[in-house]
């Protein structure tokens, strides 16, 4: 079975997503292992509460945090790393390492509006239309192989936390069903393009007024 290995530096909503799309059998996989930049995320307090190994990794030099990280997920034969909110760039000698195997979720339709607030940054900039986007990490920030989109209005009247709530309610899709499109090997990298071969949908699940990417 695939072993998740999970980077979060947050409050881990996504984190919460991925185990339970494991829990319910949504996706044949289990997460191994949380590792965390932020002592005091919430994320790993979520994974102590599921028995799975939290591990809190200084990030105070870069290097030897992945050095951490890379050893943490040898340990648990860690078959995919998955970045759920996790704020740092990682360096192209651990991406490289990992390429085609690390996904990334963020709270933007990529390529706008990479960095740390993708939500702010779109309601700021006075977009309409915003959501989230899943990739293979590459070397630069924000910028991999995208694997799925979805789409979600903007209203006039949003501030940045109902902007973010609306997206985050997508990502709690995208991403395990990405996880999911992984592990069934249903992904297949041609340069910048991502081809999802055919298989099951999860547009069953489709919330309204969400446009979501060719093979969710
Ligand atoms: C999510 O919105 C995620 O997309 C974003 O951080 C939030 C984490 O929430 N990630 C980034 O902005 C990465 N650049 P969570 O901790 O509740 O999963």
């Amino acid at each position: 079975m695939l072993t998740i290995g999970v980077l979060a530096s947050g409050t881990g909503t996504n984190l919460q997503a991925i185990i339970d799309a494991c829990g319910s059998g949504d996706i044949n996989a289990r997460v191994g292992v949380v590792v965390s930049d932020n002592e005091d995320a919430y994320a790993l307090e979520r994974a102590r509460q599921h028995d799975i190994d939290a591990r809190f990794c200084s990030a105070c030099d870069k290097r030897q945090h992945e050095e951490m990280i890379q050893q943490t997920f040898e340990e648990h034969d860690v078959g995919l790393a998955v970045g759920a909110g996790y704020m740092r760039i990682l360096s192209p000698r651990f991406v490289r390492q990992w390429y085609g195997r690390l996904i990334n979720i963020h709270p933007a339709l990529l390529p706008s509006f990479k960095g740390t607030d993708g939500q702010g940054d779109a309601l700021r900039y006075g977009v309409k239309l915003s959501g989230c986007t899943t990739h293979f990490m590459d070397e630069r920030a924000d910028h991999g192989p995208i694997i799925l989109q979805a789409a979600v209005r903007v209203h006039d009247d949003d501030s940045r936390d109902d902007l973010a709530r609306r997206i985050l309610r997508v990502e709690h899709q995208l991403l395990p069903r990405s996880i999911d499109l992984f592990e069934q090997n249903r992904l297949n990298i041609e340069g910048r393009r991502v081809h999802i071969k055919p298989g099951d949908s999860w547009m069953d699940r489709a919330l309204p007024d969400v446009l979501y990417a060719d093979g969710f």
